[in-house]
């Protein structure tokens, strides 16, 4: 019998133009199934469509955001090929017209983190955490990051955080530039969808326009970035060295990366 609490499942609700999109898998650290990247495109989709939609808002269910890819699917289900739900998923928020703003709480692994390069306006609680470990696990950037990530933080920057793959603070995610504040973890959500009101209160041509022209300068180049990590990733989700990362996570032990 299918349980959301271990299996998962996006929920979506849209109350005054916000459209709220939830990942909701908390036993799992709402670690994101192939099913619910599908769930994800799916719902930012419908929102991109609805004309009753004026702004998208992700958060996570619980006490954390999502501790990223399901790595039982890696293991089971790598991702083949560039339209695997994944991908697919990370298309969809890149091109999204309507602005997206993220509320952060707890942990933003992987996907968790780079979703929010694609984000217009992002929040998170005094005890998010970030971290982006494909290093770790004998993988390689994703989702554009391996260009957004310097472009925001500077090589430097984006280097300690990508080739150490280390957890960081909500305070050094801001100062880096991937959210815009830190609030108290009890007003996240609120402050979030405050200042979702605000957006949504504003006339929408003007906020999609505003939107297309920041992004139009990078554009052609997240997208080229996007799709040559997925070709990247394909080959490194296969390789001993992520097969050995995978395993030692599910062994609860250290890899062993002395052979690679
Ligand atoms: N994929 C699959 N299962 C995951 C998961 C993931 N990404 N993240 C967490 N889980 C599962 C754990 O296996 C555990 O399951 P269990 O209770 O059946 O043993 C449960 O969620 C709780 O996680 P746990 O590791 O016990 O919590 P923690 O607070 O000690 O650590 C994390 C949280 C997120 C730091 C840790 O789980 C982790 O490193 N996860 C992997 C993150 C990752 O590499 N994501 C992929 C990025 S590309």
């Amino acid at each position: 019998m299918p349980s959301p609490e271990t299996d998962g499942r996006i929920d979506s609700d849209l109350h005054d133009g916000i459209f709220r999109i939830v990942m909701n898998r908390p036993a799992k650290k709402n670690a994101l199934t192939i099913a619910m990247y599908l769930a994800l495109t799916g719902a930012v989709e419908q929102a991109e469509k609805d004309p009753a939609v004026r702004v998208i808002l992700i958060t996570g269910a619980g006490d954390c955001f999502t501790s990223g890819n399901d790595l039982q699917d890696f293991l089971d289900h790598p991702p083949s090929h560039e339209s695997s739900p994944v991908f697919r998923f990370m298309a969809a928020i890149n091109r999204a017209e309507k602005p997206i703003i993220a509320a952060v709480s707890g942990l933003a692994v992987g996907i968790g983190t780079t979703m929010l390069l694609h984000c217009d306006l992002a929040y998170a609680g005094t005890n998010a955490r970030f971290m982006l470990p494909f290093v770790n696990l004998g993988l390689c950037p994703e989702a554009g990051s391996s260009f957004l990530l310097p472009l925001l933080a500077g090589h430097r920057r984006a280097s300690e955080i990508l080739l150490l793959g280390e957890i960081f603070s909500a305070e050094k995610a801001k100062e880096v530039g991937l959210v815009n504040a830190v609030l108290d973890d009890s007003q996240v959500l609120n402050h979030a969808l405050e200042q979702a009101r605000k957006v949504a209160a504003k006339p929408q041509a003007s906020v999609r326009l505003t939107k297309a022209m920041l992004k139009k300068t990078n554009a052609r180049m997240v997208e080229a970035t996007i799709y040559e990590e997925a070709r990247l990733l394909i080959e490194r989700v296969g390789s001993p060295e992520a097969s050995e990362a995978f395993n030692a996570f599910f062994e609860r032990r250290k890899p062993d990366f002395s052979k690679f």
